[in-house]
């Protein structure tokens, strides 16, 4: 699977720019690696376990990147470069599934202030909108400074000459250009998974500048939503001050970081004036919505097993005419407290009543961060509330489970679902909108869907809501509920026929093709609008 390059060196460092340059990083010659595919994200695609004999294994994570890479990685060679998820030594390098997996270490001040801090209290409500306040600390940034280079080390050991390397999200946004400072041969793509903000609020971020250069760093930058290009777009111009053409950016020769550096020379053909650029890297944005393995959903919810659970789970909810689900990872930027007011308010006008039950599935998520821990508790106060006021002994209206559960699960709630609630703030995608919509294959079942998900864009036919506005929100839910079979289906179908055609395995296709195409042609394949 390797390509058994011979390993080559590069020039001493020098002339590093404002993101390079700390004591790890001083490398001064630079092995190139063995894999001609290299994915870099936060996490690793495998979860570690307890093996029989008590020690750690690893076990495939079936997340859908990893389902939709796996094809790629099998045939190109491939490595992914990942956390483990927990402070401490990495494990060595191993080899699964057809990849090579090489876990980058954090130390526990690490997660503290590069994943709790900077990504999960600065990044991640800054890039929702500022649902709630960002915290701009300045060792947080130094640990992401320090957290970004060892992953790009990692990546730069790993790729072979000319290799492709696939960034993602905003854990890595200063990998693109920190790789590109040790090897200008790879070819870079990176992908943000979440949203980017407009301008106004991108722009409190001190390090905004830095943040648009590390970025820059790739050859081609791809977001959820036209709208999110646009404002990495307005970025670019506002925070760097750098020119855009179309979907283009041009990164001037002294801003791009393959000063002499690296390995090389894959490099960009130098555009002039007549391309309407002067000289310097051209550099592609554009937006591929991202999907789900729609096939392996859909055969899932045809297995016996998972329709005997699903079954399952109504009679344990006491054959209730309606199931309401909501499933999110416990986050303030899903709105699960404007779903349980919409729900509780419902109940109280008594226009919908012990016919109906709502499942509140929500996984705990980075619960050592505060907003999370506070959320925690006014979720629980307002399912206390609404079971307090509405249940009956054995006969609550919300089942709140504060739990992760295996695919398998998943998909029998989705089967035993009659109603699905997505009310999320802001959310770049929101893949289980998709998920519901590939394991209703009989097209029963009703979306109610937030308008400010990736994923409204691509099914218009959900019930679409403003889930601040919560008189609209419990209008669809009942509209939802009380939809005719008929007009069901019709909606269902075509939400369906989008998700299975526009599935994970396209969108990784289509983003590769796209980022195999930025410099020859200067012109990027707009991601299939829906
Ligand atoms: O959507 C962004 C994301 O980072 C996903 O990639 C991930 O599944 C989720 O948020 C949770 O992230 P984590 O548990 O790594 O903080």
């Amino acid at each position: 699977m390797k390509t058994g390059h011979a390993a080559a060196l590069a020039p001493p460092a020098s002339g590093r720019g404002a993101i390079a340059a700390a004591a790890e990083d001083e490398n001064p010659r630079q092995a190139v690696g063995d894999y001609s595919f290299v994915v870099v994200a936060s996490r690793l695609p495998v979860d570690r376990v307890e093996g029989p004999g008590g020690g750690p294994e690893w076990q495939p994570s079936p997340g859908g990147l990893v389902a939709a890479l796996e094809p790629v990685m099998r045939a190109a060679s491939g490595a992914w470069i990942g956390w483990q998820g927990a402070a401490g030594a990495p494990p060595a390098p191993f080899d699964t599934g057809g990849m090579h997996l090489v876990c980058v270490g954090l130390s526990a001040s690490e997660v503290r202030d590069y994943y709790e801090g900077f990504c999960n209290a600065t990044l991640w409500p800054l890039y929702h909108d500022v649902i709630v306040a960002p915290e701009f600390r300045r060792p947080w940034w130094q640990a992401y400074l320090q957290v970004n280079r060892r992953f790009a080390r990692a990546a730069a050991e790993q790729a072979a000459y000319g290799a492709t390397v696939w960034v993602h999200d905003y854990q890595l946004q200063l990998v693109p250009r920190m790789l590109r400072e040790r090897r200008s041969d790879v070819r870079i793509g990176y992908f943000a998974h979440i949203p980017f903000p407009g301008y106004e609020i991108f722009a409190q971020v001190p390090w905004r500048r830095q943040i648009i250069e590390g970025l820059l760093g790739a050859d081609l930058v791809g977001f959820q939503r036209q709208g999110d290009t646009m404002n990495f777009l307005r970025a670019c111009r506002r925070a760097a001050g750098l020119a855009t053409k179309g979907s283009l950016v041009r990164v001037p020769d002294s801003a791009h970081g393959d000063g002499g550096n690296a390995v090389g020379p894959r490099s960009q053909p130098r555009r002039h004036a007549a391309d309407g650029f002067a000289a310097g890297r051209v550099v592609g944005a554009a937006a591929f919505p991202i999907s789900i393995d729609a096939a392996a959903f859909g055969e899932l919810a045809r297995r016996e097993d998972v329709r005997a659970r699903a079954r399952e789970i109504r009679a344990a909810l006491g054959e209730p005419e309606i199931v309401f689900l909501g499933v999110d990872r416990l986050d303030y930027t899903k709105g699960i407290l404007h779903r349980l007011t919409a729900y509780g308010e419902l109940l109280d006008e008594g226009r919908l009543g012990p016919e109906s039950v709502l499942v509140l599935v929500a996984s705990p998520s980075r619960e050592r961060v505060e907003h999370y821990r506070a959320l925690r508790d006014e979720v629980e106060v307002a399912v206390g509330r609404i079971n307090g006021e509405h249940g009956e002994l054995g006969n609550p209206p919300v089942h709140y489970l504060h739990q992760s559960y295996p695919r398998e699960e998943m998909a029998a709630l989705f089967l035993a679902a009659d109603v699905m609630l997505v009310t999320s703030l802001r959310d770049g995608m929101n893949l289980v909108a998709k998920e519901y919509v590939a394991c209703r294959q009989d097209e029963t079942g009703a979306l109610v869907l937030s308008e400010f998900t990736g994923a409204a864009d691509e099914l218009g036919s959900a019930f679409l809501v403003n889930p601040h506005d919560i008189e609209g929100l419990k209008d669809a839910i009942v509209r939802a509920a009380t939809v005719s079979p008929r007009d069901a289906r019709r909606r269902m179908r075509s939400m369906r026929r989008r998700v299975r055609e526009h599935d994970v395995a396209h969108w990784a296709a289509t983003f590769l093709d796209a980022l195999k195409q930025v410099p020859e042609q200067g012109q990027l394949l707009a991601a299939s609008a829906p």
